[in-house]
């Protein structure tokens, strides 16, 4: 049993090397070349999208990302600075689409009259953009291609 487990460590390791484009001493994607002891220079901050273009999901339930800065909007227990605009009663001023109805559920389905506790700290879900490569490659493919590729009728046409 012992050796089994040996020679599966032996073949895991050996692939994982094998599939590694790193050169020698890398250590991954975030820290580059500095040693697992020593403390890694963190990268600039780069400026968030700031474009107000509105980008399109990726799927029917995913969270919009923002397409503005957030930056000094205090969001904690006091004060939610992102409801200033995004609120029902504020959108007609602000012209921030207002924050979807689902944000009134709570729990148990019910539907509340003001925003749900659960969906209080916008941040949980919603993020600014900044354009940065992907550390990891992305390699989700959209529904509407899978429909598509299936042969259904009802893939929206966007390509
Ligand atoms: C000063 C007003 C204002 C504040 C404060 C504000 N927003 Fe916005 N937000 C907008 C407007 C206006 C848009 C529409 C796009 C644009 O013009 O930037 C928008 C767009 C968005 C969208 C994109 C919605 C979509 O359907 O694509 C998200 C998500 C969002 N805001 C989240 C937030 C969060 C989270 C906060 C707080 C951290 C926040 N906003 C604070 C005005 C505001
Ligand atoms: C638990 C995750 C979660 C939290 C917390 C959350 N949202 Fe959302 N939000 C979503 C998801 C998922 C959608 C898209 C699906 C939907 O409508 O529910 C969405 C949609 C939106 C939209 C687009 C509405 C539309 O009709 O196009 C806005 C604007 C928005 N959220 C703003 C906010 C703001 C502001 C907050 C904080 C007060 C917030 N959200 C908190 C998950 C979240």
């Amino acid at each position: 049993m012992r050796c089994a487990l040996a020679v599966i460590f032996v073949l895991v390791s050996t692939a994982a090397l094998g599939g590694s484009h790193f050169p020698p001493g890398h250590v991954d994607r975030m820290r580059g070349m500095t040693p697992i002891t020593d403390e890694a220079t963190p990268p600039p901050f780069v400026d968030p999208d700031d474009s107000s273009v509105r980008r399109a999901r990726n799927y029917a339930m995913q969270p919009p990302v923002i397409p503005h800065k957030i930056d000094g909007y205090q969001l904690d227990t006091h004060v939610n600075r992102c409801m200033f605009c995004h609120a029902r009663t504020r959108v007609e001023d602000s012209k921030a689409p207002m924050i979807s109805v689902t944000h009134f559920m709570n729990r148990d389905g019910n539907f509340l009259a003001e925003l749900s506790p659960r969906q209080y700290f916008c941040l949980q879900c919603h993020v600014p953009q900044v354009p940065l490569a992907p550390l990891v490659e992305s390699q989700f493919v959209d529904v509407d291609v899978l429909l598509r590729r299936a042969g259904s009728p009802s893939a929206t046409l966007r390509e």
